[in-house]
């Protein structure tokens, strides 16, 4: 399979934050879920745009690198909501009712996890400990604001906060 670089093409221009990992990765045989990672981490999601860029740089077809994006559950082909829910499901929040606080926020956001609201506002990711384990069950959300810890969640509590949210949205 030829490589090339794709360094000073237009692409590299709309992907410039990308651009230096694909000059590091690009030709690195098994460097694919690491430059998938660093994609998400800078776009938020891997989008088609994004897939065949990708695919420019290292001569890896774009359906096979589809394929592994969504063989990963870490990979999101969709853009994230303004507000991230990340919802700890670790040991010390799933004995504290984790899994009640998770079925209030689906149920009320009508979602699943990994999903994001039709008005755009939030995604659900179930995620592992938080580190304020004390607090369980905890949520964290992120937002262009920063990241916001909840703790001590209800069921009640948690519609609160995501009114709340939604309203100053
Ligand atoms: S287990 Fe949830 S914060 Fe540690």
């Amino acid at each position: 399979m030829s490589k090339k670089c794709c360094c000073g093409n237009d692409k590299t221009v709309q992907f410039k934050e990308l651009a230096p990992t694909m000059e590091k990765y690009a030709n690195t045989p098994g460097s694919l879920i690491t430059i998938l990672q660093k994609a998400q981490e800078i776009y938020g999601y891997l989008s088609i745009d994004v897939i065949n860029y990708i695919s420019d740089c290292t001569g890896i077809k774009p359906a096979k690198i589809y394929g592994v994006a969504t063989f990963y559950a870490q990979f999101r082909l969709q853009p994230i909501g303004k507000n991230l829910i990340m919802l700890c499901q670790g040991t010390a929040c799933h004995v504290n009712g984790s899994e009640q606080i998770e079925e209030s926020v689906c149920e009320y956001l009508d979602i699943k996890d990994g999903e994001t609201t039709s008005d755009g506002i939030f995604t659900l990711n179930n995620v592992a400990c938080l580190g304020c384990c004390s607090l369980a069950p905890v949520m964290m959300v992120r937002s262009s604001e920063g990241d916001e810890t909840y703790g001590n969640l209800t069921k009640e509590k948690v519609t609160k906060i995501l009114d709340e949210i939604r309203a100053r949205e």
